[in-house]
């Protein structure tokens, strides 16, 4: 019989579970509009879900006409507490706790006067967040290539928590040769690794491998690269609809794995799924034997 495994770590991260619970919660108690600044999260049909139940994504706070707006959990700077007040609107602060560090972090540094180097993607939202509470003394920087001369004594560096933990050390290392005191603050969070781990031993002991998650979400393809490098046969779905019983065929060990963005309610239909097409294989097999004796 074939059997589907999940990776231990897959979909949701902490911070994006608990940001999706909170706006559930508002949903049911709150009196009076409930926006999100921003999707709450990189997937269409939960942003949807939402919506049905009363939460309502705007772009930017001047179309909030009152109620109450939740900061996502990529976060953002302090400006945006500062409009939200000053319009009346409550704040729900779903802000992951990993980013506040970050946050915290590069607010404390830029406060005693150094540049504060932001590891990460500048059009990332996370990014512009952590930017916003630097008092204008944030750098954002991809990569270490990227750094000029340093004219400052002592630097503070933090990093996006989707950094990989390489990119980061490469950063230090260089501001370091530059013979500049560095306050580093390793800000990555563990999920982005973990699941990518999970992700890789799976691929190692399956016959056939899944990954499921947005065509063009950077974790997904990153977990898709890692599987297929592996060796072994890697499909990058977005749905249950796309997967195909030729894959699965012959195989008895299939292993499933899904990007960030993905609810738990798909990964269990495509694992349903996975399942079925599976059994037709097998039973189409069984029946030909038996009609070849
Ligand atoms: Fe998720 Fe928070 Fe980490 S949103 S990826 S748990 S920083």
């Amino acid at each position: 019989s074939i059997e589907v495994l999940l990776a231990n770590k897959a979909g949701f991260c902490y911070g994006v579970k608990r940001a999706i619970d909170m706006a559930l919660t508002a949903a049911r108690e709150k009196k009076g509009n409930i926006y999100t600044l921003g999707p709450l999260i990189h997937n269409p049909q939960v942003v949807q879900d939402l919506a049905k139940q009363g939460v309502k994504e705007i772009k930017n706070l001047d179309e909030a006409a009152g109620g109450s707006v939740i900061i996502r959990s990529h976060g953002v700077g302090p400006e945006i507490f500062q409009q939200a007040k000053e319009k009346g609107l409550e704040i729900i602060d779903a802000t992951c706790p990993f980013v506040a560090r970050a946050q915290r972090a590069a607010h404390e540094m830029a406060e005693q006067g150094m540049p504060v180097y932001i590891l990460g993607d500048p059009g990332h939202p996370e990014v512009q967040g952590i930017l916003g509470w630097t008092l204008g003394k944030g750098i954002v920087v991809e990569n270490a290539d990227e750094l000029s001369r340093v004219d400052h004594p002592k630097v503070g560096v933090v990093a996006q928590t989707t950094q990989p933990l390489a990119n980061y050390r490469k950063l230090v290392e260089a501001l370091e040769k530059q013979g500049v005191e560095v306050d580093a603050r390793n800000t990555i969070c563990h999920a982005t690794g973990e699941r990518q781990r999970a992700a890789l031993e799976l691929a190692q002991k399956v016959d056939v491998m899944v990954v499921l998650g947005g065509k063009n979400s950077a974790n997904t393809k990153k977990l898709a690269r890692i599987c297929q490098e592996t060796g072994t046969p890697t499909y990058h779905v977005e749905s249950a609809q796309e997967l195909r019983e030729e894959w699965f065929h012959g195989h008895k060990i299939l292993g499933l794995t899904a990007g960030a963005s993905t609810p738990d309610a798909i990964i269990e239909e495509v694992k349903r799924r996975m399942k079925e097409l599976d059994q037709m294989t097998n039973g189409e097999e069984g029946m030909n034997e038996a009609m070849e004796v």
